[in-house]
């Protein structure tokens, strides 16, 4: 067996925020059948703690950034962890990243540094008996990991940098470099050195052997000004170790034939049994309880990456024609306002709760007519791959691994019977009107609906293909060519 550490900042179902949290929770289940044994370290977060079993203490550190901490190994929810139990750093209620005002907690920079320092430390044999062949590292919170190793030297593990969003960058004030426990050395244009300051994500992206994104278009898409988040060039230095892979969903938890969430369960064999979940939709939104015009569905963070500003523009277009929206979401005041003022305007057509619910997020895919994920740029995004798989069209802007993993219903892929979908492009409030007149003329013909739910159902959005993808990178890592 291949022995990787993982190290990530969240993982399904002990702490979420977003899709990077599925991915940690869901690709070391699809690893040991490729012949790899994936441990995930995750920082001691309450709820993390209160889920452990058979938590044992493995290694303890009498200062680390700031205070003492040990190194749990644990399991939970069926993986395998090492918990990294610092309660100076992490012993915090709520989001894993903001204070109760909303903002980064003021020492993110010590805390994320503390888990990639530990990730090392453990890859490099730390704890009896362990240590890994290759690291995987996602995004900015474990990016230090693969720079640690680096300053450490050899002998070292293999490391992957995966990045998920290229938004979130972790930049801090260069006067950290020491306090965070990096060389003068490291304050360079080859190491973390990031406009005078220190980037985290920067760091990794120079140092790690290898880079990996969680889409193809994402990354060909972050080599260019556009989408690089001024990280282009760096990226384009260092192209032909960038790869996409995009991700899959856990074909369990997300199972219309199990999902106990459901209204009623469903599968393409009995397509008819959906139509209860609509129902439930409606009276739960509080929107009319109409089969006439298509029903729109969101779940997602408001936030502008994700273009949902661009709904809101077209929602009165949408209303006017008959159609109905159902919004599960939180994030941007200006977007949660803006929402309900058209929840209130058009009560019968909108409905939007805003807050964070995992058990309606299911109900939302199982019961609409079409999602709408509208981003202006999505690295991979994974509610369109629940979409597919709950019978519910993607109506996706054609940008990252919303381009590669929807279908459009456009002539050439109707009449060979396998659209699973509409792509617009570009992400703007034209396109976007024009896309959803384009879902209301498919909504029009029932045969097609059909065919696209089952399409969209019959897909293969699980992790085998991106696992084994994963398993061949891991592998060439250990035994560079
Ligand atoms: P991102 O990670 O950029 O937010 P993804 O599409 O990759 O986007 O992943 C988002 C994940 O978070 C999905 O599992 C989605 O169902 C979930 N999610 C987002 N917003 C909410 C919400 N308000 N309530 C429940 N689940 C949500
Ligand atoms: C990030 C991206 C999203 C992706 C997720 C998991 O949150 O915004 O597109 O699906 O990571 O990789």
């Amino acid at each position: 067996m291949l022995r990787v550490l993982s190290i990530a900042s969240e993982a399904f179902p002990l702490i979420k925020t977003g899709g990077l949290a599925d991915v940690a929770g869901a690709l070391p289940l699809a690893l040991p059948r490729e012949g790899v044994e994936m441990r995930t370290l995750l920082p001691g977060y309450p709820s993390v703690k209160a889920k452990l079993e058979k938590a044992e203490a493995i290694h303890a550190y009498p200062a680390l950034m700031g205070g003492p901490a040990r190194v749990l190994a644990a399991h939970a929810a069926g993986l395998d962890l090492f918990v990294l139990d610092a309660p100076h750093l992490y012993d915090r209620p709520g989001n894993p990243y903001l204070g109760p005002d909303g903002r980064d907690w003021p020492d993110n920079a010590f805390r994320f540094a503390a888990l990639a320092r530990v990730g090392a430390d453990l890859a490099k044999g730390l704890a009896p008996a362990y240590a890994a062949d290759v690291v995987h590292a996602h995004d900015w919170q474990a990016a230090l990991a693969p720079v640690y190793l680096h300053y450490d030297g050899t002998p070292r593990p293999a490391t992957v940098l995966t990045i998920h969003n290229m938004a979130f960058q972790g930049h801090y004030y260069g006067d950290l470099l020491g306090p965070l426990g990096l060389p003068a050395a490291a304050m360079s244009l080859d190491g973390v050195e990031y406009f005078s300051g220190i980037g985290f994500l920067k760091g990794g992206i120079r140092l790690a052997d290898k880079i990996t994104t969680v889409s193809p278009t994402y990354a060909r898409e972050i080599l260019t000004p556009e989408f690089g988040m001024a990280l282009d060039g760096l990226l384009r230095s260092r192209a032909a170790d960038v790869e996409g892979i995009v991700n899959g969903i856990d074909d369990e938890v997300w199972d219309p034939e199990t999902d106990p969430t459901l209204a009623r369960p469903f599968s393409a064999l009995k397509l008819q049994d959906r139509d209860a979940n609509r129902q439930a939709l409606q009276e739960k939104f509080g929107i009319a309880a109409t089969e006439a015009g298509p029903l729109f569905g969101v779940v997602s963070r408001l936030t502008s990456q994700k273009g949902l500003d661009l709904l809101l523009a077209c929602l009165p277009g949408l209303v006017a024609r008959g159609g109905q929206l159902a919004l599960l979401g939180t994030g941007e005041p200006a977007l949660e306002q803006g929402f309900r003022d058209m929840e209130g305007a058009y009560p019968d057509h909108v409905g939007c709760i805003i807050g964070y619910d995992e058990r309606l997020a299911h109900l939302i895919q199982a019961g609409v007519d079409f999602l709408v994920v509208p981003s202006r740029f999505e690295p991979c995004g994974l509610t369109q791959l629940y979409a597919l798989r709950y019978g519910a069209a993607p109506l996706v802007a054609r940008v990252g691994g919303l381009a590669d993993t929807v279908i459009d219903a456009n002539e050439a892929a109707l009449s060979a019977g396998v659209a699973t979908g509409l792509q617009f492009y570009p992400p703007d409030i034209g396109a976007l009107d024009y896309a959803i007149s384009r879902a209301f003329d498919l909504n029009a013909d029932p045969a097609i609906m059909r065919r696209l739910r089952l399409n969209g159902m019959r897909a293969d959005v699980s992790w085998r293909t991106p696992a084994r993808r994963y398993a061949a990178l891991y592998a060439r890592l250990r035994t560079p060519a």
